[in-house]
């Protein structure tokens, strides 16, 4: 028996059209007219769209940061996100130093298996770099599914690699098929300014910012471009906040180098003019890279809008404002960096993209579906709706409306920095392979359903 979603309008990267869609077992197996067979369960979705799947491809679920550990895990981060339309995340497993990357796998899959109600894959977090890890990594690549490594040109002293080792770790993903993503801030500037803030007794939230300027992103980002240039490997810069920074990405690919960026709803839709919130409530938004100016959000969407921006992900990355945040009470740079947003993303994108007229709605299901799983090594599997790909749906209610609180939110913390923010359409039904897991806006599966996902080598398809 099959289940066929009858007079919705389908939503690819590429095409808008009215048909009906059935699936059965795990997949799509029809689109069109008179799809219908026997015994099959017909859903009416007239009104809706059909988008494929959300996918987010940067979360960080269950990661211990300093003496705490984020407060959403895989099961309450993939629950909230399979309620905002998302049906795949892709995690930063992290290997912390004298960790082999065998071992930080086999620690994420720990945290995830049985516990995650999306489907789900990992890019490995490098902080250590040798010729053992080197070997490593090809063999992630290879045999385990994990096809895209993080480097961190930032957090001095914790997870900060050098010049060296991005160099090799380019030259590696050249010939093991890996995508290098970049978080991209100059590490060794922002040290020497917090040094310098604290010295001078600068200790609020607001410090955060300040210490965190866009020429450190800017630099950084144009080094890596450089090098990922000099070694003629694709690289993907993770979080791109500014104007600057995004500028280096255009003139990039103008010179024809394969540089993909990410962006986020945070550096969308919300500013530096937070950090100066009554007493520490400026804690809420402390992120690396830290929020920018309006001019750097226009100039973000116009990013998005141009297709310059591949992707917009959440790094969400989750800490309670009550005694997670406030372990920096005395000093900005104890506070645990990141934010929540992995239940929002669709509904924001959405509501202040495709239906204030700053993106296009085949732009949006691109965003959010399937540019990720292409880069990723997920298509035509995810990100598209097409017969044989996993049937992945959400039926999106465009004339929904409702408010963003944290009271009536489902990530597991207690604030949302979208706090009032009005969102128009919803996720109202969404399906995971075939399973319909979202019903009337409400979790309709027994527990987590999610599986592992064996990602391709970048630029590998079938
Ligand atoms: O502040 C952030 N972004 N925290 C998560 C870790 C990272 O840098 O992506
Ligand atoms: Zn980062
Ligand atoms: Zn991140």
């Amino acid at each position: 028996m099959g289940i066929v979603l009858s007079g919705g309008t389908i939503v690819t990267a590429a095409d808008y059209y009215q048909a009906d869609l059935r699936m059965e077992g795990e997949q799509i197996t029809a689109i069109g007219h008179g799809i219908r067979q026997g015994s099959d369960q017909v859903l009416t979705v007239e009104g809706c769209f059909l988008f494929p799947g959300g996918i987010d491809p940067h979360t960080h679920f269950d990661l211990p940061v300093g003496q705490t550990v984020t407060a959403d895990d895989f099961a309450s981060g993939t629950k909230a996100a399979l309620l905002g339309g998302t049906t795949t995340i892709i995690d930063f497993a992290t290997q912390f130093k004298g960790e082999t990357l065998a071992l930080a796998l086999a620690n994420w899959h720990a945290k995830a298996g049985g516990k995650s109600y999306t489907d789900y894959g990992f890019h490995m977090a490098i902080t250590e770099w040798n010729d053992r890890i080197a070997r490593e990594m090809d063999r992630l690549v290879q045999e385990e599914g994990v096809s895209s490594f993080k480097f961190y040109l930032a957090y001095k002293n914790l997870l900060q690699v050098d010049d060296g080792v991005l160099l090799e770790a380019l030259g590696r993903s050249k010939e093991n098929g890996a995508l290098i993503c970049l978080h991209c801030e100059n590490g060794d500037l922002v040290q020497r300014l917090v040094k310098d803030a604290l010295a001078q007794g600068n200790r609020a939230p607001f410090h955060h910012a300040l210490t965190r300027p866009s020429v450190a992103e800017r630099e950084a980002t144009a080094r890596a471009i450089s090098l990922a240039e000099a070694a003629q490997a694709p690289l993907y810069i993770v979080h791109l906040t500014c104007r600057e920074a995004l500028q280096g990405v255009v003139d990039a690919k103008v010179r024809g180098v394969e540089v993909f960026g990410e962006t986020c709803p945070q550096y969308l839709l919300l500013d530096s003019s937070l950090y100066q919130g009554e007493g520490f409530e400026g804690a809420k938004y402390v992120m690396s890279p830290p929020l920018r100016s309006p001019h750097d959000q226009e100039a973000l969407w116009h990013g998005l809008r141009a297709g310059v921006l591949d992707t917009v992900a959440t790094d969400h990355c989750s800490f309670n404002y009550r005694g997670q945040k406030e372990l920096g009470l005395e000093d900005f740079s104890k506070i645990p960096n990141g934010i929540p947003g992995v239940e929002h993303r669709m509904g924001l994108l959405y509501t202040y993209g495709v239906a204030s007229g700053k993106i296009g709605i085949n732009q949006f299901v691109a965003l959010t579906a399937t540019k990720p799983a292409q880069l990723f090594g997920l298509f035509p599997r995810k990100g598209t709706i097409a017969v044989g790909s996993d049937a992945d749906i959400v039926v999106w209610d465009p004339w929904a409306t409702s408010v963003i609180t944290a009271p009536t939110q489902h990530q597991r913390v207690d604030y949302t920095p979208y706090e009032g923010f009005r969102q128009i359409g919803t996720a109202v039904h969404v399906f995971l392979r075939g399973r319909q897991v979202v019903c009337a806006g409400k979790i309709s599966e027994e527990g987590p359903g999610g599986v592992y996902l064996h990602r391709k080598p970048f630029g590998k398809r079938g």
